[in-house]
């Protein structure tokens, strides 16, 4: 099939890659020049495992173009997904100019029917708007249906997350909406769930609020657990293991981050309340997210008595392992506070360093964890990346002024760092 892109994010440039890989001839297309023509030549602004060598192969084997101009994909393509950002307003609503401004262009360039899907995430009835306005800005009576496509991809695995969804969810109106949708994702193999627009808008917006109440609920259990003496993976495994309740989604530590949870959450709020319902429990879920933060600090706070003038190394920066995206990353929050309180700060993250010297000021970068643990009076783990559970503690413990440990990831085995002379600090993990 002949696809077209617009949005050159995450999910616009994950969805893209995966689409010319199953066989397809997709176009890329994004309003920033200079992300487009570094990308023609493969270089990809964003690390996700295996986007790259993606792209290049599909660049290669022309599956796969980039272009800034809207009217080249709108032309080249009859199936057009719209995967603009729609960041969060002030008040948090999320903006939609992106979108109008998108399905504006569609209009007026479409020289024949389009099947125009909805893929970012976006407030119940955006569907509907996007297909008013199509029909305002058309020049000629052409047909077209507006199909939404929620995307559920996780970073740091959206490529598997593409090809190995738990459901593809497709809210549309028409047979031969469906007849093309369904051809698409054919490939995969994967449960396709129809259903109307609004609810497939819904869907999205309901599991991201989910989601993120399963993580804050087992951070209020980790609350419960370091006052009473119980370990809160223990407490998660024993409740994961009710398949009512489910095991993922279940690690206490020190908040969600990212771009998604945070700003989700905040636009589902404003709807339900524009909708004349107080979400209660979101906000709910909201304050125990910020509350988390704040524990961890003060944990830190509690067994260095003073910050002021005291050396902290933090490992991780990212919002989570296996990528460099830093949006509302709860690490950087935290080493914002610590340097609010005086802290001298060492930092290593794997892939997040140069995205990270854009944004914090008056941090040590070091090339890696010994490296930030040296002269330390405290080592945080802000990020679990899979080789900081694979650190030489005899040698880590060398580096430190003092073998203090605050695994704000809950990735160590408390014994055994205790064992080993460490102080250990968990979230839930029973020691204060
Ligand atoms: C999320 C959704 O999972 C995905 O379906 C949606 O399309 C976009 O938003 P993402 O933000 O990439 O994906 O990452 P996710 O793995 O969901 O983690 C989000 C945040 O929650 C991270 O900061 C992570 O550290 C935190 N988290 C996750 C926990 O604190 N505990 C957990 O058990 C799981």
């Amino acid at each position: 099939m002949n696809i077209s892109i617009i949005g050159s994010g995450y999910v616009g440039l994950v969805s893209g890659a995966c689409f010319a890989e199953l066989g397809n001839q997709v176009i890329c297309a994004d309003n920033d020049a200079k992300k487009i023509s570094d990308l023609k030549q493969g270089i990809v602004p964003i690390y996700e495992p295996g986007l790259e060598e993606l792209i290049v192969d599909n660049l290669k084997n022309k599956r796969l173009k980039f272009t800034s101009s809207i009217k080249e994909a709108v032309r080249a393509s009859e199936v057009i997904f719209i995967a603009v950002g729609t960041p969060a307003l002030e008040n948090g609503e999320a903006d939609l100019t992106g979108i109008e401004n998108v399905a504006r262009s569609i209009a007026q360039n479409m020289d024949g029917y389009r099947l125009i899907v909805e893929k970012s995430t976006v407030p119940v009835e955006t569907c509907a708007w996007i297909k008013k306005t199509i029909a305002i800005y058309i020049k000629k009576k052409h047909k077209f249906d507006v199909v939404s496509n929620p995307e559920f991809l996780r970073e740091g695995s959206a490529i598997n997350d593409f090809n190995h969804p738990d459901r593809i969810v497709l809210g549309l109106e028409t047979l031969k909406a469906k007849q093309i949708m369904t051809n698409l994702y054919q490939p995969l193999n994967a449960p396709i769930l129809i259903t109307n627009i609004k609810s497939a808008e819904l869907i999205k917006h309901a599991s991201n609020a989910f989601l993120a109440t399963k993580i804050s609920f087992i951070n209020a259990i980790a609350r419960i657990c370091d006052k009473v003496g119980a370990d809160v993976k223990e407490v998660a495994q024993g409740m994961g293991l009710d398949n009512r309740i489910g095991r993922h989604f279940l690690q206490a530590g020190i908040g969600y981050g990212g771009s998604c949870f945070p700003k989700d959450l905040e636009a589902f709020i404003t709807i339900a309340e524009k909708l004349g319902y107080d979400f209660g429990i979101l906000k709910a879920v909201r304050n125990t997210n910020q509350e988390q933060k704040i524990f961890v600090l003060q944990k830190i706070k509690d067994a260095l008595w003073i910050i002021r003038g005291k050396t902290i190394a933090v490992l991780g920066l990212a919002f989570k392992p296996d990528t460099d995206d830093l949006r509302n990353s709860p690490s950087i929050d935290l080493i914002n506070a610590l340097i609010q309180e005086g802290a001298k700060i060492k930092v290593y993250d794997p892939k997040a360093m140069e995205k990270a010297a854009k944004i914090l000021k008056h941090v040590v970068f070091c090339k890696d964890a010994y490296l930030a643990a040296e002269g330390a009076d405290c080592l945080i783990i802000a990020t679990e990346w899979n080789e900081f559970k694979e650190l030489d503690f005899i040698k880590l413990k060398k580096k430190l002024k003092r073998a203090l440990i605050v695994d704000g990831r809950n990735i160590y085995d408390p014994k055994l760092l205790m064992d080993l002379g460490f102080t250990y600090l968990g979230v839930g993990r029973g020691n204060g």
